[in-house]
């Protein structure tokens, strides 16, 4: 099954490519990043996103900010790389995967000899991180598969597919890993407004790989699983502290729903997403511009006198997950700390 990078280092050029996600599904067209700034641009606009993709793109963007640099002393050099890896840090604040990516190349950096060593552990790292992605999307995707019925009909929300990682994805990566099993899997993808990651980015991938999908509206999830047309919810996570699992506005509303109507609730991340120093309260949930939810296209829909809520993450207490699929086995309830830190330990 093809299921294609989203990030990648160009070394002819030294620089980063990757497709940008606000053009789909109208247009596929990759861009060449060749500054921090273009970078953090991208990040804030989704031009990349989903946390793991976002993990890679901040490993990347140090590995850039040290191509970058002009500086000649080691010292001052690393202090325009970390002053550059702040500035990607700060673009989104929910998805933990970033500032984990950053973080793993700053510390590969620290104690290089030279400017010309730091630039390629920094390479380097960027790239074994990019590629551990692809293979814990891939596990995730064999455990998870295990958990689904041969015939089954799953309904996802936003993107977390090989769009949102540095290919295969999570949730969509055990949807993929089924298919490949022989499972007859059937796709409903949320629209997920108001910037349909769902419509354009989960229906794109999966239609790209022949993967039957329906599209539909937010609000019709519910219907679906009281016709008991929906075998099981599956998502992805920006971010698993002990006590919930942040996601995609919207997936907490699917879990309520989901467990109303006695439907399991999976959740496909990588270990890299969990964050057990942290509880729900400690986790900024990102607010984003009124224009997203008062526009569609040039077309407005909302009067200029209403206020607008635009949080783009909400946050899904572990008693309402059914199991969390890891990239070194599931995680069932109850998922406390010690279960996580098992996983985490196993070699
Ligand atoms: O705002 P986005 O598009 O970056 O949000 C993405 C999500 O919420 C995904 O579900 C999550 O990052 C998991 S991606 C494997």
């Amino acid at each position: 099954m093809n299921a294609t990078a989203t990030l990648w280092w160009d070394k002819d050029t030294g620089s980063l490519r990757y497709i940008d996600q606000t053009l789909l599904p109208v247009k596929y067209a990759v861009v060449e990043c060749r500054s921090i700034e273009r970078l953090a641009r991208a990040i804030k606009r989704l031009e990349i996103r989903g946390a793991p993709a976002l993990g890679v793109a901040g490993a990347y963007g140090v590995a850039l900010a040290a191509q970058v640099s002009t500086k000649k002393n080691l010292k001052t050099f690393l202090s325009d790389v970390h002053r550059d890896a702040e500035i990607l840090r700060l673009t989104r604040p929910t998805a933990i995967n970033l500032g984990w990516g950053i973080d793993r190349v700053l510390g590969k950096i620290a104690y290089a000899d030279d400017i010309s060593s730091a630039r390629t552990i920094a390479l380097e790292e960027a790239e074994t991180i990019a590629r551990e992605d692809t293979a814990c999307c891939h596990a995730i995707g064999e455990y998870g598969a295990d958990l689904l019925p041969e015939i089954c009909t799953v309904l996802t929300h936003c993107n977390a597919g090989s769009l949102a990682c540095s290919s295969w994805g999570t949730a969509l990566g055990v949807i993929r890993s089924a298919i490949d099993n022989g499972k007859e899997i059937n796709v409903y993808a949320c629209e997920t407004r108001p910037l349909l990651q769902g419509a354009r980015l989960t229906a794109w991938e999966l239609a790209r790989d022949g993967i039957e999908v329906t599209v539909i509206t937010d609000s019709t999830a519910a219907y679906l699983m009281r016709k008991n047309i929906v075998d099981a919810v599956l998502v992805g996570a920006d971010r698993i502290t002990r006590d919930v699992v942040f996601n995609k506005i919207g997936t907490y509303m699917h879990a309520v729903c989901a467990r109303y109507h006695k439907i399991p609730f999976y959740v496909a991340a990588p270990l890299s997403t969990f964050d057990t120093e942290k509880r729900e309260q400690d986790v900024i949930i990102e607010e984003r511009g009124r224009e997203e939810v008062t526009k569609i296209g040039n077309l407005c829909i909302v009067p200029d006198a209403a206020r607008v809520k635009n949080y783009a993450f909400d946050a899904t207490p572990m008693d309402l997950v059914t199991a969390i699929v890891t990239e070194r086995g599931v995680l069932h309830p109850p998922v406390d700390i010690d279960s996580i830190l098992s996983l985490k330990s196993i070699k």
